[in-house]
């Protein structure tokens, strides 16, 4: 498949958490179309196997690949820890995925070379991180920890509150006593609680937001490869998902902070 300057950018996830990763190409590359696919009908993907999530992962390449995109964008940070190997062998066209960004941006932000990682257990279990660092620059401490409470807490709202501040003190204790001097944000719902973690961390912890890290890297890979979409009117965002379940439509303005329409759900 040759790819074509005017096609839609493909984003996937495994439900409406890579709305932020949507949201921060919105604003890097105002020109260009996006289709999104998430998987709301079996999220969460961050508790299931290698073997369940590479084959979910394969079906919704396709489904996007077959919507010719120009590039494909793996916003799911659990997708990319495990399966985005998956998605290269079958894709042909460029393929993007959070942790290679989150990486890059970790490398960029440290001073010490003492980087904490939270993110799903699934993430955390895959070591990808620590891999995808130490494959540009192998001497960098990595201290992982998983949190799997921040994506409920992240759905129900509760950015600001108690319960999630309290929550994210035991979390990140651990991360924290080994002196860290960034913290990568290694899952879609985290960018959420930036101003909580911030507070929590401390201010002498710089923290690396994978959805930013993102959409830096899919405007330099876009001028690279001379596909940057030339137009300079309106763009076109579709939305797939598998399911609309309850509060489907506030917990996705929240992602994407906007509203949210032309969503089509997809049976298969
Ligand atoms: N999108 C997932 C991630 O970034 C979080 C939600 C899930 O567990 O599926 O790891």
């Amino acid at each position: 498949m040759q790819a074509n300057p005017g096609n839609a950018i493909g984003v996937f996830d495994s439900g409406v958490g890579g709305l932020t990763v949507v949201r921060a190409l919105m604003e890097r590359l105002p020109f260009e179309d996006i289709i999104y696919f998430g998987d709301t009908a079996r999220v969460p993907y961050g508790v299931k196997s290698v073997e369940t999530i590479s084959h979910y992962t394969r079906e919704i390449a396709e489904f996007l690949l077959q919507k010719q995109v120009k590039l494909l964008i793996i916003a799911c940070n659990t997708m990319a820890a495990v399966a985005s190997q998956v998605v290269k062998d079958l894709s042909p066209v460029p393929v993007l995925d959070v942790i290679d960004a989150g990486a890059l941006g970790a490398i960029a932000a440290t001073s010490r070379r003492q980087v904490g990682i939270i993110g799903t257990p699934t993430t955390i279990n895959s070591n990808a991180y620590a891999r995808a660092i130490h494959q540009y620059e192998p001497d960098v401490r990595i201290f992982s920890q998983a949190c799997p409470l921040f994506v409920p807490l992240v759905e129900e709202g509760w950015l600001d509150h108690p319960v999630t501040r309290l929550t994210a003190q035991e979390y990140l204790k651990p991360v924290l006593a080994q002196d860290i001097d960034t913290m990568v944000l290694g899952c879609t719902h985290y960018p959420l609680l930036k101003p909580l973690l911030q507070e929590v961390a401390g201010s002498g912890v710089k923290l690396v937001d994978s959805a930013e890290a993102m959409a830096e890297e899919t405007a330099a890979l876009l001028a690279e490869l001379n596909l940057a979409n030339p137009q300079r009117s309106q763009p076109d965002y579709q939305f797939y998902v598998t399911d609309v379940p309850l509060r489907f439509q506030t917990i996705g303005e929240r992602f994407l902070g906007r509203t949210l329409s032309n969503v089509h759900v997809v049976k298969w």
